[in-house]
């Protein structure tokens, strides 16, 4: 089958003319109005990023990656892999553009630092700013309906933003040593399933706010219900909050800190 230009490795993809809409995800933002999980500050998108159709995925590529990030995308495996890692992307510009933070997405680039950790740089006067004062946070699951991306942006400096999707399934039953610790505290009488499928979204989530790597002792992280859906999470002398949502049988969490509280 011919490949379409700017596939082939290495090779830029043509320019888009700026009068050219920008195409959005293959399938809709999902609307994500889920009681309890709009902080103040903070935006979300949500999409199904399902779709086979690789045509379109390429031309989302080529309209919203900037030339570093198409070569890190080129790096990805498998093409779920890409779709996913390209998808977190498009909704984190989506975001930026949508708060004025861009005027497109070659205007912002999304970097990463040695842990994996996502920022925003953002393009002033002709030079990057590299401050990840906007900060960002970025989770994909493969669900049983499909897969899905999720994305946080905080259109206002000063807050450190994690979130996290999980599937609410038995599968964490077995690896609970891994992440329960005594003092996680959950309010009501969830299933065992909910209340692992949350402390793991919760950790997860806070981990992303701090920008923690793989092999991160989860058990010390402590997560307290507060009220319903509200939570304080503690690791060690740092301290956050998040929010929990259901959505479609999965588990999505948003974590907050002020970023002067977690030095
Ligand atoms: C990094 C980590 C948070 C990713 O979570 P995950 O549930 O595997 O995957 P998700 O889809 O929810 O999140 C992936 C996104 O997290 C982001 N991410 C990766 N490393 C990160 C870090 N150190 N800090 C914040 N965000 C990070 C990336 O944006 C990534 O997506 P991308 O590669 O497409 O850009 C997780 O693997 C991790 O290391 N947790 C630390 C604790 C731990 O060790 N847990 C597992 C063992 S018990």
């Amino acid at each position: 089958m011919n490949r379409p230009p700017g596939d082939a490795d290495g090779v830029s993809p043509p320019p888009l003319s700026p009068r050219q809409p920008l195409p959005l995800l293959p399938l809709p933002l999902l609307p994500l109005k889920l009681p309890g999980l709009e902080a103040p500050g903070v935006a979300l998108a949500l999409a199904d990023i399902g779709s086979p159709d690789e045509d379109a995925w390429r031309t989302l590529r080529d309209a919203w990656l900037t030339a570093a990030e198409r070569a890190e995308h080129a790096t990805r495996g498998v093409p779920a892999r890409r779709r996913e890692w390209l998808a977190g992307r498009v909704l984190v510009k989506q975001l930026a553009i949508g708060h004025q933070l861009a005027a497109s997405p070659q205007d912002c680039e999304l970097r990463v630092d040695a842990k994996g950790r996502p920022r925003l740089a953002l393009s002033e006067a002709g030079a990057w700013r590299d401050d990840g004062r906007h900060d960002c946070s970025i989770s994909h699951k493969n669900t049983t309906a499909g897969p899905v991306a999720l994305a946080c942006l905080a259109p206002e400096p000063g807050q450190r933003l994690g979130v996290d999707i999980e599937e609410v399934s038995p599968r964490l039953v077995k690896l609970r040593a891994m992440f329960e610790g005594p003092e996680d505290r959950l309010l009501g009488e969830p299933s065992p399933e909910q209340r692992l499928t949350t402390l793991w979204a919760l950790k997860e989530a806070a981990a992303k706010v701090i920008g923690l790597g793989v092999g991160v002792g989860l058990t010390t992280v402590a997560c307290q219900e507060t009220a319903p859906g509200e939570h304080r999470i503690v690791i060690g002398d740092r301290e956050m909050t998040a929010r929990t949502a259901d959505w479609r049988g999965c588990v999505v969490v948003l974590a907050s800190a002020p970023s002067d509280r977690l030095l």
